[in-house]
C-alpha cells in the first residue's frame, strides 16, 4: 500500500499563480490545493527546507500579493513565539480569496485563534480550565465509551471505510459530547462539519455557497446555545463561555464568545479525525511498528501516539502577517507581508530530528510541532491525544488484524493533511 494514491481534478478555485516565478524557483505551488491531492508533497518540501529555507510563493493576483513559507523547524519556532512581528489577527488561512463573504471571514476569524495578545490571553484563559490535564482526564471513561460505540458498529459491519466508520465519527461525538449538544443534535452537527471538510475538492461535492451557509449555521447554532447556557447554565463548556467574566476591564466581545462553537467545531475535528486515519495508514505501511503498539499498548499514550503526530501533522500550516520589516536568511520580510509556517514540513527536519523519514513509534525524543508552539499552542492538544491513546489502545485489542482493502484518497486541500476515503477490513487476528 503506498501512501499517496488517487487524484482528482480541478479545484473549485482557480487560485493557482500561472505567471513567471521571480523570487526563486517553482519548487511546488503552496496556494493550489492540487499539490495536495497526493498526500503532503513531502519531496518538495525537503527541497524547499534545505535550499530555499524563506520561500516566496507567487500568488494569482486577485486573491493576493504572495507569501513568505518557513519549513525548518527553528524558525517555526521563532516566528510563532515572537507574536508582536508576525501577528494572527489578518487571518491564519494564507488567504480567503476575492468572493470570500465579510460575514464570513468574520465569523471565522473572530475568535483566539485569530487574536493577539492581550486579548488573546484573556480569551484563552476562559475556555484553559476545561482543558487541563486533571480535567481533560476526567474524560477518559466518556471517551472510552464513544470510542466502543464507534467501534462495536465498524466491527458489527466488519468492512467499509476505516475514515468514514472509525476516524471521522469519534472526534465529533467527542466534541459535541463536551460543548453539551443535546444527541438529537449530533447529526447535525456531523453533517455540517462534513461540510466544511475539503471545499475546495469537486468529489465532495461542495459549492462556496454551502460552505458559507453552514459556516453561518454553526455560528447561529454557537449563539443560540450561549444564550440557553445563560438562562439555564449546566455542566459543560459552552455555559463556561457563555458566563465569561471579564478581566481586568477588558471586555471580551460578545462575536468572539458566538464563535467560539464554531471553532471548537472547526479546529477539533479534521486535525483529530486526521490524526487517527493518518495513524492508521502509517500502521498499515509499517507493520513492524503496528506489532509494537500490539505488544505494548502504553505505547499509545506515550512515543507511538507521538510519532503518529509528527508523521501525520494533520494541521498542514498557519499563517502569520508581519507587523514590521524583518531580516530573515537574507531576506526582508516587509510589513503586512504574509509568513506561513508548515508544520509538516519541520516535523521532518533532519535538524530537528534524527532519520525523520522512518515512522518509528520508538522515537524519543520527539519535538514535534504538530500542534504548533508558544502563544497559540493548541488548546486542545490533551483532549487529541486522549482520543488518540482511546481509540489506537482498543482497536488494537480488539480488532489488531484490521486492514487497508484499497487505494487511499486525499482531500484536495492545503490546509489539513486530509484523507477523503481508506477502504478497509476490521477484524481481529
Ligand atoms: C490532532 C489534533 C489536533 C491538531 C494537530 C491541532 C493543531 C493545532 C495547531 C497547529 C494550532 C496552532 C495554531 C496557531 O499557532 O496559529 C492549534 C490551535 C488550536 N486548537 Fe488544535 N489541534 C488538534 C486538536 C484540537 C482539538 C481536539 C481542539 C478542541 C477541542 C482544538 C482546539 C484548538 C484551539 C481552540 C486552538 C487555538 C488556540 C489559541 O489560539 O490559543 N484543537 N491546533
Amino acid at each position: 500500500m503506498t501512501e499517496a494514491t488517487s487524484a482528482t481534478g480541478a479545484g473549485i478555485f482557480d487560485n493557482t499563480y500561472k505567471g513567471e516565478w521571480k523570487k526563486n524557483p517553482r519548487i511546488v505551488d503552496l496556494n493550489d490545493s492540487g499539490s495536495f491531492v497526493n498526500g503532503m508533497p513531502h519531496a518538495e518540501f525537503d527541497v524547499i527546507r534545505r535550499e530555499y529555507p524563506l520561500y516566496w510563493n507567487e500568488e494569482a493576483p486577485d486573491w493576493g500579493a504572495g507569501f513568505w513559507n518557513v519549513t525548518r523547524h527553528d524558525d517555526i519556532i521563532a516566528v510563532s513565539r515572537d507574536t508582536e512581528t508576525f501577528s494572527s489577527a489578518q487571518g491564519i488561512n494564507i488567504s480567503y480569496g476575492p468572493d470570500a463573504d465579510p460575514a464570513i471571514v468574520n465569523a471565522v476569524v473572530g475568535n483566539m485563534i485569530s487574536m493577539d495578545p492581550p486579548l488573546h490571553r484573556y480569551y484563552r484563559k476562559i475556555a484553559q480550565p476545561y482543558f487541563t490535564r486533571s480535567n481533560v482526564a476526567r474524560l477518559e471513561t466518556r471517551i472510552r465509551e464513544l470510542a466502543r460505540e464507534v467501534l462495536d458498529a465498524a466491527l458489527d459491519k466488519g468492512e467499509g471505510d476505516f475514515m468514514a466508520d472509525i476516524a471521522a465519527p469519534l472526534p465529533i461525538n467527542v466534541l459535541c459530547d463536551i460543548l453539551g449538544v443535546p444527541h438529537s443534535d449530533w447529526n447535525l452537527i456531523f453533517d455540517w462539519s462534513n461540510t466544511l471538510i475539503g471545499y475546495d475538492d469537486p468529489d465532495l461535492g461542495q459549492s462556496l455557497e454551502k460552505v458559507e451557509q453552514t459556516f453561518m449555521q454553526l455560528f447561529g447554532y454557537g449563539q443560540q446555545m450561549i444564550q440557553d447556557r445563560r438562562e439555564t447554565p449546566r455542566d459543560d463548556l459552552m455555559t463556561a463561555i457563555a458566563l465569561a467574566e471579564p478581566e481586568d476591564g477588558i471586555q471580551i466581545p460578545e462575536v468572539y464568545l458566538n464563535g467560539f462553537f464554531l471553532l471548537m467545531v472547526v479546529a477539533g475535528n479534521e486535525t483529530t479525525r486526521n490524526s487517527i486515519s493518518g495513524g492508521m495508514l502509517a500502521l498499515a505501511n509499517n507493520p513492524d511498528e503496528k506489532r509494537k503498539m500490539i505488544a505494548d499498548p502504553s505505547l499509545c499514550e506515550g512515543s507511538a501516539r507521538e510519532e503518529i503526530l509528527r508523521w501525520v501533522s494533520p494541521v498542514n500550516h498557519m499563517r502569520r502577517t508581519a507587523t514590521r520589516d524583518f531580516e530573515m536568511h537574507g531576506e526582508t520580510i516587509r510589513e503586512g507581508d504574509k509568513v506561513v509556517m508548515w508544520y509538516g514540513a519541520a516535523n521532518r527536519d533532519p535538524d530537528a530530528f534524527e532519520n525523520p523519514q522512518k515512522f518509528d513509534v520508538l522515537r524519543d525524543p520527539n519535538p514535534h510541532l504538530a500542534f504548533g508552539i508558544g502563544e497559540h499552542f493548541c488548546l486542545g492538544s490533551r483532549l487529541a491525544q486522549l482520543q488518540l491513546k482511546v481509540l489506537f489502545q482498543d482497536l488494537l485489542r480488539r480488532a489488531p488484524g484490521t486492514e487497508l482493502t484499497g487505494d487511499v484518497s486525499y482531500v484536495r486541500t492545503n490546509f489539513i493533511n486530509g484523507i477523503k476515503t481508506m477502504p478497509a477490513k476490521f477484524c481481529g487476528a
